[in-house]
């Protein structure tokens, strides 16, 4: 029995919230006292009347808490006595065992991955901060309402189908959509197939997997996306990084790469390239392909932000440059020009490599979420995507100008590329130091992201990435304006 006095203090910290049953608040309650024996076992629990004035609820919701309580194992019932606390209770039986020391049982992969976290060992912003270190999309333009719309319309037509177990291979609507889609961008379909994944970088890891490992090498662009980076290296192999021009990857030094070494395949970011932002000329990708086409070496392809072009022509994806060729694969995502959060992604390429793709997808993850997949086909095939690149191109095309108007002004540059995209890449003289210049602009409450991250050789010191999506125009003015005198102090000093 407890004393009335001390069950007033006891229950004194219940609090309603609002939107949850009122039944399953006070169980949930109940059962945390239990856990944490405030409330012990034998012991008898207030009257349902005593209770419902003590927590001023309705004496059904604590009949129906104390049932549920009896259902999951923490109280009984005795007739004609009332309700006590179980003698034992989930989790109140534990075996003493020695404490475990996890770094006797960590993986190298697991260390290398933690090592190359750059989330964790990243610079972090103070709130306030003018960041330029995000190249994710501005989730203000996100048009909500054609999102529920999409998402209301799929379930009204499979709500139950799309909630159970779905396809490894992907979504099918999804799959068609996107097929078209691809040959409209001049992609030839036939002997390919597509599988969908959580994103490019479950693509990239899945295509890792299935490739052999027989050189340990792989061949990309220098520098190149730091999670491409992050996951060669995860999955073991060396990388040997060809240097960028303002036009794309430069070919004399691929051509020189490929005929002194032996690689298991080359990753290439053709368009908006990261951290550059470098578009690679209609020339160069042909050229590249024919390059390529002299050796036994699969192309990767990172096609991931070919829709934000905001002047000049379409240019023609690798794997379309490459006809009926069966060397590329290509790893789509809509994760910078549409949304992130539904981690869809696409690999195309020659429908066997796919049917080995699809096994291992199955393996790992079974499948990418069928609703996330469902509510992106909808969308797309209500005919948002067409507007809403529309609203994005604009406000995006407005902030690459003011900050390459900003770099122009501001910054003591000696090199600056950015054809689109969401970012810019600036070089300052060789030997600068970029992460001392970030230090500087830190304390002054400046952040972007230092380029020697991108790099595979442990170059690119005098090198930073501006990420402009999601700072305001009066703040990149300022903040890049910050930078220019910090950078010019840094040069004189
Ligand atoms: C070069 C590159 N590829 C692909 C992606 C998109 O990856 P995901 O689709 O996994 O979000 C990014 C995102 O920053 C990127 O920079």
């Amino acid at each position: 029995m407890i004393a009335m006095g001390a069950m007033d203090s006891m229950f004194k910290d219940f609090k309603l919230i609002a939107g949850r049953p009122v039944y399953i608040q006070v169980q949930d309650y109940m059962k945390h006292l239990i856990i944490k024996s405030a409330l012990q076992g034998g012991q008898k629990l207030p009257s349902t009347r005593e209770l419902s004035t003590l927590l001023k609820v309705s004496r059904n919701s604590i009949i129906a808490a104390y049932a549920g309580l009896e259902d999951d194992g923490f109280a009984y019932a005795v007739p004609g006595q009332g309700n006590f606390v179980a003698m034992t209770t989930p989790g109140s039986v534990t075996v003493a065992s020695r404490p475990m020391n996890w770094q006797d049982h960590l993986s190298g992969h697991a260390r290398l991955a933690e090592e190359l976290d750059l989330m964790k060992r990243g610079i972090r912003a103070e709130k306030g901060t003018i960041s330029f270190t995000s190249i994710a999309p501005d989730e203000s333009l996100f048009d909500l309402d054609n999102v529920k719309r999409a998402f209301m319309d799929r379930m009204a037509v499979e709500g139950n189908v799309l909630l159970n177990y779905g396809y490894a291979k992907g979504y099918k609507p999804l799959m068609d959509y996107l097929r078209l889609y691809l040959e409209h961008k001049g992609v030839d379909m036939k002997g390919k197939d597509m599988l969908i994944t959580n994103g490019f970088t479950e693509g990239l890891d899945l295509v890792l997997s299935a490739l052999d490992h027989r050189h340990g090498s792989v061949l990309c662009e220098n520098p190149t996306h730091h999670t491409a980076i992050k996951n060669l290296k995860l999955h073991g192999f060396g990388i040997t990084g060809i240097t960028m021009e303002r036009d794309g990857i430069h070919l004399g030094e691929l051509e020189q790469a490929l005929a002194e070494g032996e690689y298991d395949c080359a990753y290439f970011v053709p368009s908006y390239h990261n951290p550059t932002g470098i578009v690679m000329s209609p020339e160069k990708r042909q050229g590249l392909m024919k390059l390529m086409a002299g050796y036994d070496i699969p192309v990767i392809e990172d096609g991931f932000n070919e829709e934000l072009r905001y002047s000049g022509s379409h240019v023609s994806p690798l794997i379309a440059t490459a006809g009926a060729g069966n060397s590329v694969i290509y790893l789509g995502s809509f994760s910078k020009v549409l949304f992130p959060g539904l981690r869809v992604g696409w690999v195309v390429a020659d429908e066997e490599l796919i049917y080995y793709l699809e096994s291992l997808k199955r393996a790992r993850t079974i499948h990418t979420s069928t609703l996330d997949q469902s509510i992106l086909y909808q969308y797309l095939h209500n005919g948002n995507l067409e507007k809403y690149l529309k609203k994005a191109r604009a406000e995006y095309k407005r902030k690459y100008e003011l900050t390459l108007a900003c770099c122009k002004e501001f910054l003591p540059y000696t090199a600056l590329s950015g054809d689109g995209g969401l970012h810019l890449f600036v070089a300052f003289a060789e030997g600068f130091k970029t992460r001392e210049l970030l230090e500087a602009c830190r304390a002054q409450g400046v952040i972007f992201t230092p380029g020697d991250q991108f790099y595979t050789d442990g170059g690119g010191q005098h090198t930073m990435r501006l990420g402009f999506s999601r700072v305001r125009d009066a703040e990149i003015r300022k903040g890049i304006q910050i930078i220019g005198r910090a950078a010019t102090r840094q040069l004189m000093g």
